[in-house]
């Protein structure tokens, strides 16, 4: 694919194929997919989409998160094409697929923390935390859940259970799954507690043994606690020191299961291979998805060896842990391991988040930028002393840029997200940074 220069200011958009595509996606496609501006993708490569019409975009939106190698990573399709010439599927559930066994246990050493791990290997992020879910509390023998308000947690009964990021994800369809209970996130900019960091010496984490487990859950019939060690969906917030291993400490303390969903911040994207090791904590289960395979869909559930006690039978998928997605996957891995990834994602990161704390200066509607590696979320505001949400801004900047020819994707009710490739260049950086900005102050100056 010919690299062009990007962006041009796309005032086209949509263009007359893109346009056509929609409308047969309106006759054919379920209408509950939420999507974010009419982008009809016709390839990608690196951090470059080009859409059915011809126009250019340089992505900082990665599919959510998702390729993070970039569109197309030769060596991840030369490892793709080479695995679907051997063997495409087997079901690595009844019989012993080598490429299963590999891949679990390279997750496995991966995983933080020295202790031996096994992995169940499913399709979507939704499936990992499903298993989770279950072998939470298969391995208990306990009932009850603890997960976070602004969780995502994915769009399955249990997965959506666990799920607090919008009430959008669970109307219509109750009951969920019971025994699921939410409690507030260390959300600092937004604390539920109105408190200040550390003045308010993590009271979110406290009240859950002084309020909740006095009050409303006895802690002895909490199976787990699900945690995105930064959320996403949500919208990008990463939690202050001290309260992921005040978290661990707590589990400790009542031999609860610490699950860490890291689905989303997972496999470098945050400058380190997963995101809770940025707190030096070791989760008991681990859910890792999206950016895995560069795109291929396979999810992985990796737990301490001693907790995946269950027997044959109780768990398992036709498709998951597919030779080519496990091919992808090793791929991937040796492509962030080889070509420094993790140590891109931090400098360019850097680089985003002090373009967009200088930019902050002078926009009124950015409230906060925080984030970690290629992990940032900004959120918009209508103004910065009463904070107050600024909901639909948000869309409208996405919408702006996505006429200016970068993809990103909003997330929580008023941010916006940076999740691009984590082979981004400091140019490419910068360019992301200025069509922001531009399409922010239009979306400003529109709103006086
Ligand atoms: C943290 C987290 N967990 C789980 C999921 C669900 O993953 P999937 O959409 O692959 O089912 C997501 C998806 O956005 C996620 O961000």
């Amino acid at each position: 694919m010919n690299i062009a220069p990007i962006p041009q200011l796309i005032t086209s958009v949509p263009g007359p194929q893109a346009q056509a595509t929609v409308r047969r996606s309106e006759e054919a496609v379920t209408p509950s997919l939420p999507r974010a501006y009419p982008l009809a993708v016709k390839r990608a490569r690196g951090v470059e989409v080009e859409d059915v019409d011809g126009n250019r975009y340089l992505d900082c939106a990665a599919g959510i998160a998702v390729c993070s190698t970039g569109h197309c990573h030769p060596r991840v399709v030369r490892a793709i094409q080479e695995q679907a010439s051997r063997l495409i599927h087997i079901c690595g559930a009844d019989f012993y697929d080598p490429m299963y066994i590999e891949l679990a246990e390279r997750l496995g050493k991966l995983a933080p923390g020295n202790t031996p791990k096994k992995v169940f290997l499913g399709n979507s992020g939704a499936e990992a935390v499903e298993a989770a879910l279950k072998l939470a509390r298969y391995h208990t023998g306990r009932s009850h859940i603890l997960a976070f308000l602004g969780a995502f947690h994915g769009r399955t009964m249990g997965a959506v259970s666990l799920t607090a990021s919008s009430v959008k994800y669970q109307r219509g369809f109750r009951p969920l799954v019971p025994g699921i209970t939410h409690v507030p996130y260390a959300y600092c900019y937004r604390c539920y507690y109105h408190l200040t960091y550390p003045r308010c010496e993590l009271a979110c984490l406290r009240a859950i043994e002084e309020v909740w487990f006095v009050r409303a859950i006895a802690p002895e019939e909490v199976a787990a606690i699900f945690v995105e060690p930064v959320q996403g969906e949500g919208g990008y917030v990463v939690p202050p020191p001290g309260w992921l291993s005040g978290l661990r400490a707590l589990c400790d303390r009542y031999g609860i299961l610490l699950v860490a969903d890291e689905v989303q911040s997972g496999m470098g994207r945050t400058g380190k291979m997963w995101a809770i090791e940025h707190w030096g904590v070791e989760p008991d289960i681990l859910c890792v998805g999206k950016a895995l395979a560069s795109g291929m869909p396979v999810s992985a559930m990796i737990a301490r060896a001693e907790i995946m006690n269950w027997p044959a039978g109780a768990h398992g998928s036709t498709f998951g842990g597919n030779p080519v997605c496990c091919a992808a996957a090793q791929a991937t891995l040796d492509v962030i391991e080889e070509e420094g990834l993790l140590d891109n994602a931090n400098r360019i990161g850097q680089r985003i988040m002090t373009g967009l704390r200088d930019l902050a200066q002078e926009s009124r509607l950015i409230g906060d930028v925080r984030g970690l590696g290629l992990m940032i979320g900004v959120e918009l505001v209508q103004d910065k002393e009463s904070k107050r949400p600024a909901t639909q801004a948000a869309d409208l900047v996405v919408k702006e840029c996505f006429k200016r020819g970068l993809l990103l994707l909003p997330c929580g009710p008023n941010s916006v997200r940076f999740s691009p490739p984590l082979i981004l260049t400091e140019s490419q950086a910068d360019l992301a940074v200025e069509i922001f900005a531009d399409a922010l102050a239009e979306v400003e100056s529109a709103a006086l």
